[in-house]
């Protein structure tokens, strides 16, 4: 029975997570509990997707759009490896790669898209849940879902066509358990930097709601909120006269006409009509716990809304402030110019080659030049519903460790992104320390190579006052988005990255002057240069073929 959490006050569920997370055991893993890594809906009406934007005109742009998002991108031959990332001499696995990293590679994420009708010609108004497998739109309701889903985030900003990332939590919970919870929505960010970055190189105007009522947009999907739930919905306008037809005589975007109902009506209408069936047998529920309590307390946290399991979120509630920016730790010292930005490093450029290593990196250094355009693409402003993203990350702050950096001393340092600098946390003995946390194995061997390893830092409960436990959802969504930004830069240089979330600990807090503070650390990206060689081979999938990827026919 899960227990409620409806009268908790703002950040408590917070708090019992990441006390349980702190002292949670070993994993124990049933593997053959494992669900399947994508779902379909097999009875719905298919809408083949090109490949590229190039292929026709807007519905190019959304398949191009949803392949580097969650298609299947890359064949990798990859052999098992030892502690040290060696070899053991088993035959090599097949798997398939997709273009943005997974905590484990389980792809809890799935996207659905409302779109269609005059505001995406060639394409029939629905809504569609993204197969990626066959690379295909399943009509999950008919129907133009635009307005009811852009008008039901608090700034209800017109657009033409809606993605909504959910997560299918037993995906990576059978493995991770509640920890899995905290992947899923640093993976929700990593998810929505590569959407805005692919959006913004197809000439698309991206936003990321992350602030909505769960259960109506849980409920406009068909999900069931404990199976499967929404985690940001990402509203996007078309290059302006790209794909409406000039004499459609639409209102810009997809706003509802004046004499419309608003979205809340709009969406109840919707919701009471029956969406196409799922393939089964359907995940489990998420397991009742603390992540399971934080998941239902997220969606309790709107100012003014009484905190009421039944009580319907108020759009007219008023966005609130936005929280102070995490500042330094007192013992931050001499501040250094950042190096200048290299030329060339869009991370819309770095989508194509990202990987994550999988045995470190060649010891040699980065130029500095490199690791500026890392910082500065991190650091950026995102569009986005949390106040103060529009200049910067907001819930999150950039802290540095350079391990083998031209021209900057190894060390800790704190990027003020506002002014490009690094503040000095500490020297290079003490950032020894790092490796001597509770690091994995394959964390150690990237370390012994990586020339930096940038670390988002946040104060988890910070923003409970004004948005409930919804804050840490936000902030670990930012932290991936960072991330996922620097990964995506380094990328577009040539360069690799990977995030190693058990490099966020008490060790790192310490070194880099955290520890009693209410600052931690969130994530953990190291990047270096790649190993010429290693023991997968990976190949593109290429996109030419103008042939549909048909479902084997099934029994069920
Ligand atoms: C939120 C998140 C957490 C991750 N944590 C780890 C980690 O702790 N250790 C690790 O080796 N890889 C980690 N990864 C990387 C994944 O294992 C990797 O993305 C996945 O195996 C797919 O490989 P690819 O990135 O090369 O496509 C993480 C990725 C994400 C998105």
């Amino acid at each position: 029975m899960h227990t409620t959490t409806a009268t908790s006050a703002p950040g408590a569920a917070t708090s019992r997570y990441l006390a349980a997370m702190r002292n949670r055991g070993a994993l124990s893993i049933d593997w053959a509990a494992a669900p399947t890594r994508h779902k379909r809906y097999p009875g719905a009406e298919r809408v083949r997707l090109p490949w590229t934007a190039g292929d026709g005109p807007a519905p190019g742009l959304l398949g191009e759009l949803l392949r580097n998002l969650l298609g299947m991108t890359r064949i990798v031959w990859s052999h098992h490896l030892d502690d040290g990332g060696e070899p053991v001499g088993r035959p090599p696995m097949l798997l398939t790669g997709r273009p943005a990293p997974s905590g484990g590679g389980l792809y809890p994420i799935e996207a659905y898209v409302a779109a269609g009708g005059p505001h995406l010609p060639g394409l029939p108004a629905a809504l569609y849940h993204y197969d990626p497998v066959h690379h295909v739109l399943e009509r999950v309701r008919d129907d133009d879902h635009v307005p009811a889903l852009t008008a039901l985030p608090p700034d209800g900003v017109a657009a033409d066509m809606a993605i909504v990332l959910s997560a299918v939590f037993w995906r990576s919970m059978f493995k991770y358990g509640d920890f899995g919870y905290r992947l899923i929505c640093q993976e929700t960010g990593v998810l929505v930097a590569q959407a805005l970055a692919v959006g913004g190189r197809l000439g698309l105007a991206g936003r990321a709601r992350l602030r909505f009522p769960d259960g109506e947009v849980d409920r406009l999907l068909g999900l069931d909120g404990v199976r499967e739930a929404a985690l940001a919905v990402l509203t996007f306008t078309l290059p302006s006269g790209g794909a409406r037809p000039p004499d459609a005589g639409q209102p810009p975007a997809s706003s509802p006409p004046a004499s419309s109902p608003p979205g809340s009506s709009l969406a109840g209408e919707l919701m009471s009509r029956p969406v196409a069936d799922e393939s089964r047998p359907l995940p489990r529920a998420m397991p009742d716990g603390h992540a399971a309590a934080l998941h239902r307390a997220c969606a309790f946290a709107f100012p003014g809304s009484p905190r009421s399991a039944d009580a319907p979120y108020s759009p007219g509630s008023p966005a609130p402030a936005g929280v102070p920016r995490p500042r330094p730790p007192v013992r931050a010292g001499r501040a250094l110019p950042a190096p200048e930005p290299a030329i060339g490093a869009h991370p819309a450029a770095g989508v194509p080659r990202r990987t994550s290593p999988v045995t470190g990196y060649r010891p040699v250094p980065l130029l500095g030049r490199a690791l500026g355009a890392v910082l500065a693409a991190a650091g950026g402003g995102y569009p986005a519903d949390l106040p103060g993203a529009a200049t910067g990350p907001a819930a999150t702050a950039l802290c540095l460790l350079s391990l083998r950096v031209d021209g900057l001393p190894s060390g800790a340092y704190w990027y003020d992104p506002a002014r490009h600098t690094l503040h000095e946390l500490a020297g290079a003995g003490e950032v020894d320390a790092v490796a001597t946390g509770r690091l994995l194995a394959n964390t150690r061997v990237a370390l012994r190579g990586a020339a930096a390893a940038l670390v988002p830092v946040g104060d988890p409960l910070a923003g409970a006052r004004p948005f409930g436990d919804r804050w840490y959802r936000m902030q670990q969504m930012e932290a991936g988005l960072v991330a996922q930004r620097a990964a995506l830069a380094a990328a577009a240089l040539g360069l690799a990255a990977r995030i190693h979330s058990d490099g966020a600990n008490e060790t790192t807090d310490e070194v880099l002057g955290l520890a009693g503070t209410s600052l931690r650390s969130l994530s953990f990206l190291a990047m270096g240069t790649p190993p010429t060689g290693g023991p997968l081979v990976a190949r593109p999938i290429p996109v030419l073929a103008d042939e549909e990827v048909m479902p084997a026919p099934t029994t069920s």
